[in-house]
């Protein structure tokens, strides 16, 4: 058979299965090419249900959350970094012996068995096991922080999405305690919310936190948009026009900044950020952060006020995507009573578009109606809530293309 442009469908299959099954064949060009590889990536899946019989869709989708929970087993027995550092092949027995664990070798098998399945690791002869670049992948605190974080903090939340959707008639309410999470991770009711949960398990805590910092590891933020920091320190100015000393005024402001990997990036990147810089999140995670010289901690609730005044910034990075549109209002309502008529209002969040969504934030949105009962809103809707509580949006700058994360820019309006 031959495509429309003379290329024979056989041998594009035949070079697919080559390079699937000798990834060390896989041109540099096309792991380097990185626009090339986001259509490769973006196609593959999508080809799948395509050519699925009913009976592989079954196959595919019913037992698709097996790969976290498979991954889950593999972190608590620290396989992705044994394999990694181990530069030859491991027998099970050798395998088994370095998780310091002593798991049962036929369970341990049947573990490594299905992870070569997915491709975590290779299966480089019988009973014996590599790394793979997939593992590779998962290996490190940070990606290990990412698979415990969602596994044990956020999973079953998703997994009662059907039964608090049921509960509520397909019509949630907009409190922000009433979530899936509740169903799902059963909490008590002095543990309303998932951020009140993790305050009493300080290591979900510690998982969530780490990922938070580590999640958009290579890839652009904020800091790559430099007309941003331009922005800051043109409203730094005009809120220290005429009065002495820049160095006293506070630049910026990172609230519910987690541990303050914003504040630190920040710093590394525009050394000379002339201002204050200060971190704002909850008692207990302020308490873990260490931000480094020149950052301030300050304890808050940004559900009950706004302590410091007249900033040249206030700075959100996912955080509203975390509540409803009640609660967004009040956080933003102290915000705005807080700025200045120079101060910016920067939201780091995604933007959805109208149309055409993709997959990244789709499921971003449906784990924030998981765990949060909040949601990734669309530009028109970020527009009327910040109008809501007397914010208009300046401008949005994107930075990052596929999940359209960007950061708004907004001011007090003026009556
Ligand atoms: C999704 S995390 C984002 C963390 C960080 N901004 C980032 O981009 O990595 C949301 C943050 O909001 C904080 N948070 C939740 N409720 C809060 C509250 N009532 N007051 C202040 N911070 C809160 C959490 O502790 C957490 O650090």
């Amino acid at each position: 058979m031959v495509s429309s442009k003379g290329i024979s469908v056989e041998s594009v299959v035949s070079f697919l299965e080559n390079l699937a099954a000798n990834p060390s064949s896989i041109p540099a060009s096309l792991r380097e090419d990185d626009k090339l590889r986001k259509r490769l990536l973006s196609a593959i899946p999508k080809l799948v249900p395509e050519l699925e019989i009913p009976v592989e869709v079954g196959q595919r989708l019913f037992y698709s959350p097996l790969e976290l929970i498979a991954a889950r087993v593999a972190v608590d027995l620290d396989l992705f970094n044994i394999f990694k550092a181990s530069p030859t092949p491991l027998s099970t027995e050798e395998v088994a012996k370095r998780t310091g664990k002593s798991p049962n070798p036929h369970l341990l098998t049947r573990i490594l068995r299905f992870l070569a399945s997915v491709g975590m690791v290779r299966e480089a002869g019988t009973g014996v096991w590599s790394s793979s670049h997939y593992g590779n992948n998962l290996s490190g605190e940070g990606e290990y922080a990412g698979i415990k974080s969602t596994m044990d903090n956020c999973v079953l939340a998703g997994f009662a999405i059907p039964e608090y959707l049921r509960r509520h008639a397909f019509n949630p309410p907009e409190a922000h305690e009433d979530t899936p999470f509740g169903i799902g991770n059963r909490e008590g009711s002095e543990e309303p919310t998932f951020y009140e949960w993790l305050a009493k398990r300080p290591q979900n805590a510690r998982d969530f936190n780490v990922y938070m910092e580590y999640h958009r590891t290579g890839v652009r933020t904020w800091l790559d948009r430099p007309e941003i920091i331009s922005e800051i320190k043109d409203a730094l100015e005009k809120i220290t026009e005429g009065k002495k000393g820049e160095e006293k005024s506070v630049a910026f402001v990172d609230i519910g900044g987690g541990i303050g990997h914003q504040c630190k990036a920040l710093r590394t990147k525009v050394p000379e950020f002339k201002g204050k810089i200060v971190l704002e999140d909850l008692k207990e995670v302020v308490a873990t952060a260490e931000p480094g010289e020149g950052i301030e901690k300050v304890e808050v609730n940004f559900l009950q006020g706004q302590p410091v005044k007249g900033a040249a910034s206030y700075y959100f990075r996912s955080v509203l995507r975390n509540w409803p549109d009640p609660s967004s209002r009040t956080i933003l309502g102290y915000i705005r009573d807080a700025m200045d008529g120079d101060s910016l209002l920067l939201i780091d969040d995604l933007v959805l578009p109208d149309q055409g969504a993709h997959r990244y934030e789709t499921q971003l949105d449906l784990t924030m109606l998981a765990v949060l009962n909040a949601e990734a809103r669309t530009e028109a809707h970020w527009k009327k809530l910040l109008s809501e509580v007397g914010l208009e949006v300046k401008d949005i700058v994107f930075y990052e293309e596929d999940a359209r994360e960007g950061v708004i820019i907004a001011k007090k309006m003026v009556n």
